[in-house]
């Protein structure tokens, strides 16, 4: 007896897998292991002898089994503890830039919008790009039969046969989500809402799809003077070199007054520089909201007025970026992101400065 506990427990004690345990408990405890047949025997003892050899042999048994479990315990406690040695990570090490993969000059600049408006209280809001006509015309007081609609190079989207309601349209601006943001928080309002919007265009200055940034602040007292401080402090910001601008008196159905700003630059061997020179470069629309605008939003016109102002991204982009062409924004070619492209974890912020 004590030698076939001898054997059994050094050899489970030192069994190198769960394989090995199993053989092992199979020669012991199966069913013709050596316990086993061992108890058989048990029938042919005497009465006396079978009152001692039992309860040995039981023990004996009971002692294997409880070796078989904790060996295959201590195994499968190795294992894992191999397994977590492999699977060793530092997450304390600085990250690594990627070599491959890059920031979209549009998402950067859009970021950077984003911080220089974020920083003068501008909540970033957001509308849907399959857009209601009601909002992308009727409310922005462009009606029906409005010429600014034919203008517009509107994609409209196609309505099952027999649905006669007005069609959707992919929104032609970012001027929507004024009304949306009207409707949703009321006045006072100072939100910029960046974009894609789709007009059926394309050459050499038009993409179907391209970028806007819509501001829109509206309170008891704002006038043209706001509008005209928070742009030359954007553009300024921006492009790292103070910008003047200069408004033009223009038309827009959801302004009054409205204006067009243009920045300045200059032009030498074929190349803008922004913040010097002479010469002029439009980048956007604004005005005065519309009274009938404010309403439509459910704004009380006697009582709330504001500006709003959209920006073409893209433009911006190309400025800033010294970017010729604008169809090469949407080429997706590896060399060109490669080229015009930001690491992935320089995210834009003010105190990070945005002119690097
Ligand atoms: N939505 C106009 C456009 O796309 C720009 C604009 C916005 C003009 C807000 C005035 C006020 O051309």
């Amino acid at each position: 007896m004590d030698d076939l506990r001898d054997k059994y427990i050094t050899a489970i004690a030192e069994a190198a897998d769960e394989a090995a345990l199993e053989q092992l408990r199979v020669a012991a405890v199966g069913k013709k292991g050596e316990i086993s047949l061992k108890m058989r025997e048990l029938g042919k003892m005497t009465p006396e002898e079978r009152q001692v050899m039992g309860p040995r042999l039981n023990a004996l048994k009971d002692e294997i089994n409880a070796a078989l479990a904790a060996r295959k315990t201590a195994l499968a406690d190795a294992a894992l503890e191999e397994r977590l040695k492999g699977e060793w990570l530092d997450v304390t090490l600085p990250a690594r830039p990627r070599r491959q993969g890059s920031i979209h000059p549009v998402s950067q600049v859009w970021e950077e919008c984003t911080a220089i408006f974020a920083d003068m209280g501008f909540a970033v809001a957001e509308g849907p790009q399959i857009e209601d006509d009601w909002y992308n015309f009727d409310a922005l007081n462009i009606p029906s039969h409005h010429p600014a609609r034919a203008e517009m190079d509107t994609f409209y989207m196609h309505r099952a046969e027999g649905d006669n309601r007005a069609p959707h349209v992919l929104r032609t601006h970012t001027s929507p989500v004024q009304i949306r943001s009207m409707q949703a928080q009321g006045a006072p309002i100072r939100i910029i809402a960046p974009g894609r919007v789709y007009r059926a265009d394309y050459d050499q200055t038009h993409t179907p799809m391209f970028h806007q940034i819509e501001g829109l602040a509206i309170d008891r007292d704002i006038s043209m003077a706001n509008l005209k401080w928070v742009l030359e402090e954007f553009f300024s910001v921006f492009f790292g070199t103070s910008v003047k601008t200069r408004f033009r008196a223009s038309h827009f159905p959801f302004t009054e007054p409205s204006a067009e700003v243009d920045i300045q630059c200059s032009w030498q061997g074929g190349q803008v520089k922004v913040g010097e020179g002479d010469d002029w470069l439009e980048v956007l629309g604004s005005g005065m909201v519309h009274p009938k605008v404010l309403e439509a939003g459910g704004i009380d016109p006697n009582e709330w007025q504001g500006f709003a102002f959209g920006m073409g991204i893209d433009r911006i982009a190309m400025l800033k970026y010294g970017i010729p062409d604008l169809r090469a924004f949407f080429d997706s070619d590896l060399r060109w992101l490669r080229h015009f492209g930001f690491p992935g974890l320089d995210v834009p912020t003010l105190h990070g400065g945005l002119n690097r």
